[in-house]
C-alpha cells in the first residue's frame, strides 16, 4: 500500500494537465482502477485481515482523491495565471492616433431625409428585408400575373421541397412597409420608410441592393394638394434651395390611384446639377393617391380614409445632390472614395442648424 500510495501521489504532482489527471484517477480509483481491484480482495481476506486491510485501503484512496482535487485546482489556478498574463493590457498607454471614420452618403441622405419629414410631422417606420410575396406584392394590388412582378427581377428565396409556407422574397420596394404600418398603427398615419431593397439588375444606375424611402399619409380628408406640397417643401429642404418647380406626369402604379410621377426642374452645366432653374427635368419619385384595395389590404376602410404615398430613391437623390456619376462605387467599399464622399459622423443633418455641411 505504501508503495501504490508513493507511486501515485508522485505521477499526480507530475501531471501536466487536466486529461493527463483524469487518466491517473481511472488508473488508480476508477472502476478498474489498482486501488479498486485491491478493495476487491478483501473479500478473499479472513476478518482479522480484513478488519486492517479495509480502512487502510479506504484512507488510501481517499487521500489519492483528495490529491487528485488539489491538483485539479492547481492546474485551474495555473491556467488563469497563464491567461492573466498573456492578455495583459497597459491602459494607461496613450491612445495611438487615427483617422475619423466617416458617415455613408446613404446613411446621410437617410438621415437629412428624415430630419426633414420628421419636421413635417412624419414618423419612421421600419419592415423586413426578407417579405412574403403577399407583403411585397399581392396587398399592393400586384396580383400573381401582373407585368409588374416581371418587371421587379425579383429574388425569390429558395423553398425546401414539401415546405407549404408562404413563398418569401427579399423585398423588391418599401411599399409591403404601407402595408406593415396601416394593419399596426391604423388611420390616421403620417410614415416614412427608408431602407435596403432587392432587385436582380447591375449596371452603371442600378446594384442588387440599393435604398428607398416610403412616405405614406393617410387621413380622412388627404388629397393630391397636400401630397404636392409636402413633396415641394421637401425637395427645397433637401437640395437646399428656395425655389423649386415640380412636374406632376400621369403614371401608372398598381398600388396608387391616380398615380403621378414627379420631376423637377433642373440644369446641367458642365456635368453639374443645378436644381431650380434651367429647361430640364429630372425625374426623382412615383407617387399618387392610395389605391382602395391597399388600404383594404391594410385593414382601413376606404370609405372613410384616403391618402397619398410615395416612393424614392435614395442612392438616387443622394448621387444627384453630391455628384456622384457611379451607383456602384456606392458598395465598393473602397477607403478612398468613403473619405471624399463621407460626412462627418457627428454632425447630425437638422433643419435649422444645416442639413449637409
Ligand atoms: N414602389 C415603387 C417602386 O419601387 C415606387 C412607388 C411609386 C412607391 C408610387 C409609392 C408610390 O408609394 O405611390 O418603383
Amino acid at each position: 500500500m505504501d508503495d501504490l500510495k508513493a507511486k501515485y501521489l508522485g505521477l499526480i504532482a507530475e501531471a501536466a494537465n487536466e486529461a493527463a489527471l483524469e487518466d491517473l484517477r481511472v488508473q488508480a480509483v476508477g472502476k478498474k482502477g489498482e486501488i479498486s481491484l485491491k478493495m476487491r480482495e478483501l473479500g478473499k481476506m479472513t476478518p482479522e485481515e480484513r478488519q486492517v486491510a479495509g480502512p487502510a485501503l479506504n484512507a488510501l484512496k481517499d487521500e489519492i482523491n483528495s490529491a487528485l482535487a488539489a491538483k485539479k485546482a492547481a492546474l485551474a489556478d495555473a491556467a488563469l495565471d497563464e491567461r492573466l498574463r498573456s492578455e495583459w493590457l497597459d491602459v494607461t498607454l496613450p491612445s495611438r492616433g487615427r483617422r475619423a471614420g466617416t458617415l455613408h452618403p446613404i446613411s446621410q441622405v437617410s438621415e437629412e431625409v428624415t430630419a426633414i419629414f420628421a419636421e413635417l410631422g412624419f414618423s419612421v417606420a421600419e419592415g423586413p428585408r426578407i417579405d412574403t410575396d403577399w407583403y411585397n406584392f399581392d396587398a399592393l394590388n400586384i396580383p400573381s400575373h401582373h407585368p409588374a412582378r416581371a418587371e421587379m427581377d425579383t429574388f425569390y428565396m429558395h423553398r425546401a421541397e414539401g415546405d407549404n409556407r408562404p413563398p418569401h422574397v427579399l423585398r423588391t420596394h418599401t411599399s409591403p412597409v404601407q402595408i406593415r404600418s396601416m394593419e399596426k398603427m391604423g388611420a390616421p398615419i403620417r410614415i416614412i420608410c427608408p431602407g435596403g431593397v432587392y432587385r436582380a439588375d447591375y449596371d452603371q444606375t442600378h446594384t442588387p441592393m440599393f435604398h428607398q424611402v416610403e412616405g405614406l399619409a393617410i387621413d380622412t380628408d388627404i388629397s393630391m394638394a397636400n401630397l404636392k406640397w409636402v413633396l415641394e417643401e421637401f425637395v427645397k429642404a433637401f437640395f437646399e434651395v428656395d425655389d423649386v418647380e415640380l412636374r406632376f406626369r400621369a403614371s401608372h402604379f398598381p398600388f396608387t390611384e391616380p398615380s403621378a410621377e414627379v420631376d423637377i426642374r433642373c440644369s446641367w452645366e458642365d456635368g453639374t446639377l443645378k436644381v431650380g432653374e434651367g429647361d430640364d427635368w429630372l425625374e426623382i419619385l412615383g407617387s399618387g393617391m392610395v389605391h382602395p384595395k391597399v388600404l383594404e389590404a391594410g385593414g382601413i376602410d376606404p370609405a372613410v380614409y384616403q391618402g397619398f404615398a410615395f416612393g424614392m430613391g435614395i442612392d438616387r437623390i443622394a448621387m444627384l445632390k453630391y455628384g456622384i456619376p457611379d451607383l456602384r462605387a456606392f458598395f465598393d467599399s473602397d477607403l478612398r472614395w468613403l473619405r471624399h464622399y463621407g460626412f462627418s459622423a457627428l454632425d447630425m443633418p437638422t433643419l435649422h442648424g444645416g442639413l449637409s455641411r
